[in-house]
């Protein structure tokens, strides 16, 4: 009986439980499935796709369609961007709408759930982003999708929304963008042309070649860290398959001496294979192959994007694109002529002489050039979608925005430019950089010395003296070269190395106002020293650092001795990116120590390079004084002295503590360079390169 009772009441139990647990369940499901769906009312007749076009905004500039007020205050500086659920479609009559989400606008949507713009709030969103894929026009029911983006619950006739798309069109007509209807949304679009592309407002983006992408970083870094500094086999290769019949044959007649290869589909189906397009059976690898030409052909097919474009800059193989109208992907911000040729559809049986022309250290520069894009900005879908935001937040807070040097300016450690045995051709010229306070006089002497010297491109003055006006235009000397005041917001040694756009050429001289007694000379044979050694510091005035066994301390050293560890920058070649690296990456406080001290700032300049080069300064000529000889004794100069001498060593103490080194990164050496011909008896005078070259 007991036993009766006991089970009965456990399946009374069992029931109830059932029916509490079934209850809470249903509900569950119920509420979820109202959160992750959406009914779409499906409309799709033959008049839909005649009014396709129509009902997409052409004329939306950021200006007129975007509305920035939606985007908050500027006090974090961020945009905000939502991202609506990966909904369930339903049509009115209960069936599910199935659409396509590749793996690719996965890792999309990943990229922007994980960056500082999401939110998961709509209501503060500056940006939404459908969560459909709509990458692949192909795979795109246009009717199908246009229906269900005006359902979205934010849609408002697209206002504010960012769609994102690589190959837009579909065949025969292939349209160069999205072809939906889609209100104001914008495009961020792989294959505008300059009819389609509504500047200012949609975004060019590149097509991503799924087929290629590099897994992991550590593999695309292999990639990227091929020797640089050599031509290559081949000067072009043409390896994009099934081109136009026309421009094969256009290609395939142009006259070459065996470095241009010309490249199409095997006749197997293997996307790693290319064969020779005349010998068909000379099969290569793509896209290695690539690794051996300097440059790679990107030629429009029935899209306008390629995504060759990606391969060839993955492979540091220079793009020639050849595609009438197209816009280059971010090319609101990348100067793309820094690393790649355009050429006109007409001009292609001509190309081989336009890239002939092109001398070797502009290719390398290219290609340097070109990785830094790659893997900055294109490399992966999580690259390129982060980009766009970066510059969607850029229109949004302008004041914020990057400037044109932070967009195209190479910011990967100045190591791996420097690790390439690069020369300097002669021909680039040099800016003279000099820092002046008031001495006028010798201001001006030190500006008639260099207008004499054949290299010198341009005179950059930086005026740093905020209680004096510069002299007038008309005070200044007349000289036949580019001269160019700038004037600072503040009395700093810094500015001396700032990064200032006017810096055009590669190499800087940087000379103290004072240093009037070199001669043309010296100074074009120390530019020409330099332009061999273009990762060094090359200077006339040195200096040595000692560890002083009595102190404990590193200790400054300025008497003549047979070694050198440093040359001061108050006269001194050296690359213009080092004023980036000390502008924007020297140790933390190491700036702020100089400014404050307003001392040091060479000795820093001296410990930077040294880091990131591993090597010694080059000191030029024999000349060893070179404060002014006739300028008066101002007495007291040996206390002066002694103070000025024990700032020094305490700064090289300092710098060395700031840059986390147990010893100077310093390296001392026991030679010097000098003209070939220089004190030789042999020789006259007048047939020396370098006559005036000062002794002592
Ligand atoms: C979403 O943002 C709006 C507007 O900023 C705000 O009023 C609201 O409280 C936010 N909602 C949540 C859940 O944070
Ligand atoms: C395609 O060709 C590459 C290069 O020859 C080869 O490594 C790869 O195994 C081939 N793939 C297939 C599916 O045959
Ligand atoms: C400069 O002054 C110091 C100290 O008064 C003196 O020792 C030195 O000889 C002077 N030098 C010249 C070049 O006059
Ligand atoms: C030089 O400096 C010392 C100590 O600072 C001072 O006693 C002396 O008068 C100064 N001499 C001159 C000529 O200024
Ligand atoms: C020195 O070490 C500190 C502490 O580990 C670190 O924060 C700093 O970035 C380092 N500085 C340099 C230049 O490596």
């Amino acid at each position: 009986m007991v036993t009766t009772n006991i089970l009965y009441l456990i399946l009374f139990s069992v029931v109830i439980i059932y029916f509490v647990s079934s209850y809470f369940f249903k509900n569950y499901l119920k509420s979820n499935a109202e959160e992750s769906s959406l009914i779409v009312h499906v409309v799709v007749n033959e008049d839909e796709s005649t009014k396709s076009k129509e009902d997409t905004d052409k004329s939306c500039t950021f200006h007129t369609c975007f509305d920035v007020y939606r985007c908050g205050t500027s006090d974090n500086r961020l945009i905000k961007v939502y991202i609506y659920k990966d909904y369930k479609y339903y049509a009115k009559d209960g069936s599910q709408i199935k659409l396509f989400t590749s793996k690719q606008f996965k890792r999309l949507i990943h990229a922007l759930e994980n960056s500082p713009y999401y939110t998961n709030n709509a209501s503060e969103a500056c940006l939404l982003v459908p969560q459909i894929d709509l990458l692949n026009q192909e795979y795109v029911d246009s009717n199908l999708i246009a229906s269900v983006l005006e359902h979205l619950p934010f849609w408002n006739k697209g206002a504010n929304h960012l769609l994102f798309n690589m190959l837009p069109g579909k065949y025969p007509d292939f349209f160069t963008s999205l072809e939906i209807r889609r209100g104001m949304a914008l495009v961020a679009g792989g294959g505008f042309s300059t009819w389609s592309y509504r500047k200012t407002y949609d975004i060019s983006i590149p097509v991503f070649n799924f087929h290629t992408a590099r897994a992991t970083d550590d593999e695309l870094h292999n990639d990227l860290l091929m020797e640089s500094s050599e031509r290559r086999r081949w000067l072009l290769t043409s390896s994009q398959v099934h081109l136009h019949r026309d421009y094969m044959e256009v290609l395939n007649g142009v006259q070459h001496g065996g470095r241009f290869l010309l490249l199409d589909a095997c006749s197997g189906v293997n996307y790693s294979k290319r064969c020779d397009y005349n010998d068909g059976r000379v099969e290569y690898v793509y896209p290695d192959v690539l690794k051996y030409s300097d440059f790679c052909l990107v030629v429009r097919s029935n899209r306008l994007g390629q995504m060759e474009l990606l391969d060839c800059l993955m492979h540091g193989s220079i793009p020639v694109v050849v595609a009438d109208s197209y816009v280059l992907p971010f090319s609101e911000v990348l100067e793309w002529k820094r690393a790649l040729i355009t050429l006109d559809e007409a001009d292609l049986p001509s190309i081989l002489n336009h890239l002939k022309a092109i001398n070797r250290h502009k290719v390398i520069q290219m290609r340097v050039q070109g990785m830094f894009y790659y893997k900055k900005y294109l490399k992966s879908m999580e690259e390129i979608a982060l980009t766009t935001f970066h510059i969607l937040n850029d229109r949004v807070f302008p004041q914020w925005a990057r400037t044109y040097e932070m967009w195209n300016e190479i910011q990967v450690p100045i190591k791996n430019l420097f690790t390439l045995p690069l020369t300097v051709p002669k021909t680039s010229g040099f800016t003279a950089v000099i820092l002046t306070y008031d001495r006028v006089g010798s201001l001006f002497e030190v500006i008639q010395l260099l207008a004499k010297v054949d290299s010198l491109l341009k005179i950059v003055v930086v005026w740093n003296n905020q209680v004096k006006s510069p002299p007038p235009a008309s005070a200044w000397p007349k000289v036949n070269k580019l001269l160019k005041v700038i004037r600072t917001k503040r009395n700093i040694l810094s500015n001396r190395f700032y990064p200032y756009p006017d810096i055009e050429t590669e190499a800087v001289l940087s000379l103290d106002d004072d240093i009037n007694m070199l001669t043309a000379d010296e100074i074009q044979f120390a530019y020409e020293v330099w332009c061999e050694y273009p990762d060094r510091i090359v200077g006339f005035a040195s200096r040595l650092h000692n560890w002083d066994a009595r102190t404990k301390m590193w200790k400054y050293e300025s008497e003549w001795t047979s070694s050198i560890s440093m040359v001061l920058t108050g006269a001194a070649f050296y690359h213009k990116y080092y004023h980036q690296v000390y502008t924007h990456n020297l140790p933390a406080g190491m700036k702020e120590w100089v400014d404050a001290q307003m001392n040091c700032e060479d000795i820093a300049f001296n410990f930077m390079v040294a880091v990131i080069t591993k090597k010694p300064v080059i000191k030029v000529t024999p000349r060893q004084k070179f404060k002014c000889p006739q300028c008066q004794n101002t007495s007291n100069l040996s206390n002066e002295l002694d103070a000025h001498m024990f700032k020094r060593s305490e700064c090289i103490n300092k710098f060395t503590k700031m840059y986390n080194l147990t010893e100077p990164p310093l390296i001392t050496i026991e030679y010097r360079s000098d003209p070939v011909l220089y004190k030789s008896n042999q020789v006259p005078n007048e047939f020396l390169k370098f006559k005036d070259v000062g002794a002592l």
